[in-house]
């Protein structure tokens, strides 16, 4: 939606402004421009490197015939599924293309060219040519199936265009917690799904926490008979009740290992590999819960259903009520841990492994006498040194698998292990300190908009309850405090979906949806063809008109961005554009939430306030498929202040 007003205050104006400068998210900033026809990215997401628009278009039918040097390739096999799915495709693809039909053709010849994970994608009025190996090849074809009308109709007209693409980054992120909820096999794939459309390559899985183990340890059954279970609660993370005494704990669920290795050939057909993490050795309640013997208080423990057993302080410290870390002193947990992982590296064939190492609470170690000693004896003045200690014990345990450490960016505090990589979230800082000694680092700044369950919009109109709301869109994962020899160290960037407050794929969608694509386009798109007002107002309505036909449930862009907050002046206009195609406006000044029985906007509409007098202005936008915003609320106040500020004047 657009909008200006004609005579406010230059209050209102500077906060109006300001709010705009540091928009957390994506789909906010497309309410207030108008939509323009030329796309210098074909709509394609992420933007490619090169983008070229020739005359003509190709006509897609039932009798394109589909060439591939390779036929059995598995992103060959993608593309003729999908398009047999949705255009009911006549013939299997061949080797050779005969007759007058239009052809897609598919090919590695001249991919040697190419930069890694490349493609080549031109279309003219008689053929597409997607030209990449491997992941290159299907990378082309998402791009191909993003031209691809959102509805298959017999004979689909693409626009004639060529495409030259490579990532900017080889690591493109995602990470799900199912510790704190638990999703399913087919909800895991279908999160795979959403990546594989949009070029993200690595799914990293929080598989173990204090309120769930997740994986079956074939050698340490109690992990998933007792670890996966928890009482059932509902109320709120932090909020819920204890587990009462002998109360039944029937809440959670784990995936068998046969299960895993499904997930890992799911995703590996679409070019995803899968970074496991076991979170060590604090967060670690339910293998404590399991094994209490793992602890160096011995304590009986139960799997946390969500009760607060912690307190967190102004000055960053926290302090754990339970103990829910592993003894890092006892050679026993070493074992444990060596055959754990053993079987869970077997399971992922990717070559890095995440040990966690987070939010480690080391008051227990620090009141224990056996780890006093470890530390004298080791000379170590602090108990991070402690966990350092522990993290390179788990470098040499990984490396005889075959397999690298990472871990969260708490593994710098008492001094980096040899060769480990970090996962900077606390901020850039940890990842920009890794860089500088030559680590390996995936940038997933919670202060740069990468956690998302925090907040993209104003806290009130957000279901989940977490703070947040930095900025997204533009964040570059690497630091200009870099130097040149330093930014190769930075793998990529990820985005993380924590699940304390996401229990259902419904609120993970609404969540998720558009930060996604903004990801993407930080993971792949070169920097200087990051273009906000090119995705915001054109990439991104189409592809939220996809998901609306698809039934997701994105979160609509509310009509305004200001909302609750008050414009002083006399006379107030509004020109109002749905940031979603065919989505309708409906606005009220009576004080009630509109509804699709109010008024529709669609003039420019101009109020006349009378002095001394107030009108609260809301506004939902409603979607095709019905789906509504939350409610953008304005209070028009008239104090008789007249300043005369333009619609230029806002655009900027
Ligand atoms: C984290 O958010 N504790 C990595």
């Amino acid at each position: 939606m657009f909008y200006n007003y004609f005579s406010t205050t230059r209050f209102f104006l500077m906060n109006h402004l300001n709010r705009i400068a540091c928009l957390a998210l994506v789909s906010c900033q497309l309410a207030f421009l108008p939509a323009k026809s030329q796309d210098l990215y074909a709509g394609i997401i992420p933007a490619p490197v090169a983008t070229k628009h020739t005359n003509g278009t190709f006509t897609l039918s039932q009798q394109t015939i589909i060439k591939a040097d390779n036929p059995a390739d598995k992103a060959v096999v993608f593309l003729t599924s999908y398009l047999n799915h949705n255009w009911k495709l006549k013939n299997k693809p061949d080797t050779t293309a005969s007759g007058s039909a239009t052809v897609i053709e598919l090919t590695s010849k001249g991919a040697e060219r190419l930069p890694k994970e490349g493609y080549k994608l031109t279309i003219t009025p008689t053929r597409v040519t997607v030209v990449g190996k491997d992941a290159g090849l299907f990378y082309g074809i998402q791009s191909l199936i993003q031209l691809l009308p959102v509805d298959p109709s017999p004979a689909a007209q693409l626009p004639c265009v060529s495409v030259e693409d490579y990532p900017r980054f080889g690591y493109r992120g995602v990470m799900l917690d199912v510790s704190r909820h638990f999703f399913t096999v087919q909800e895991v794939k279908d999160l795979i799904d959403l990546m594989a459309k949009y070029k993200l390559n690595r799914f990293h899985w929080h598989l173990t926490d204090d309120n769930g183990w997740r994986i079956e340890i074939k050698q340490f059954p109690k992990l998933t008979s007792v670890g996966a279970w928890r009482v059932p609660r509902y109320l709120g993370y932090g909020s819920n009740e204890p587990p009462r005494p002998g109360e039944a704990a029937t809440d959670g669920g784990f995936y068998t290992q046969e299960q895993i290795k499904d997930v890992v050939k799911y995703a590996a057909d679409r070019y995803i590999q899968i970074l496991p993490e076991i979170d060590v050795p604090g967060h670690s309640l339910a293998a404590i819960a399991a094994y209490p013997e793992l602890c160096c208080t011995k304590t009986p423990a139960q799997v946390n259903p969500g009760s607060n057993f912690s307190r967190w302080y102004d000055n960053g410290k926290y302090e754990m009520l339970l103990d829910n870390t592993l003894n890092p002193i006892d050679e026993n947990v070493y074992r444990f841990l060596d055959k754990v992982f053993t079987e869970v590296a077997a399971l992922f064939p990717y070559e890095y492994f995440h040990i966690g190492g987070d939010e480690c609470f080391k008051g227990y170690w620090e009141k224990d006498p056996g780890i006093q000693a470890f530390m004298k004896k080791m000379n170590f003045k602090k108990a991070d040194e402690v966990q350092s200690y522990f993290t390179s014990r788990l470098v040499e345990i990984l490396r005889k698998k075959g397999k690298k450490l990472i871990g969260w960016d708490e593994i710098l505090e008492g001094g980096l292990a040899k060769d480990a990589a970090v996962m900077s979230w606390r901020g850039e800082e940890g990842g920009i300190a890794a860089a500088k000694m030559k680590h390996e680092v995936i940038m997933s700044p919670s202060t740069n908009g990468l956690y998302f369950d925090y907040n993209e919009a104003n806290a009130d109109l957000m279901p989940a309850n977490r703070g947040g709301r930095p900025a997204l869109y533009a964040y570059d994962p690497v630091p200009k405090s870099l130097t040149p020899d330093e930014r190769p160290f930075i793998l990529g960037v990820q985005g993380n979906i924590w699940t304390e407050f996401i229990a259902t794929v419904p609120r993970m969608q609404y969540m998720i949806l558009l930060r996604t694509l903004a990801l993407a386009e930080m993971a792949w798109t070169p920097m200087e063809n990051k273009n906000y007002q090119n995705f915001s107002e054109i990439r991104l309505p189409k592809e939220l008109e996809r998901f609306d036909k698809l039934g997701y449930n994105y979160r609509v862009p509310a009509p305004y961005l200001p909302t609750d907050t008050t414009m002083t002046g006399e006379t107030f206009s509004f020109k109002m554009k749905p940031s979603i195609p065919g989505a309708k406006i409906y606005f009220t000044l009576n004080g009630k939430v509109p509804d699709i029985t109010d008024k529709e906007y669609n003039n420019a509409i101009r109020f006349v306030v009378p002095p001394n007098d107030k009108r609260v202005f809301q506004a939902i936008e409603v979607t095709p498929s019905g789906k509504r915003s939350t409610v953008s609320r304005i209070v028009l106040e008239n104090k008789k202040i007249a300043v005369n500020i333009s619609n230029d004047n806002l655009q900027k």
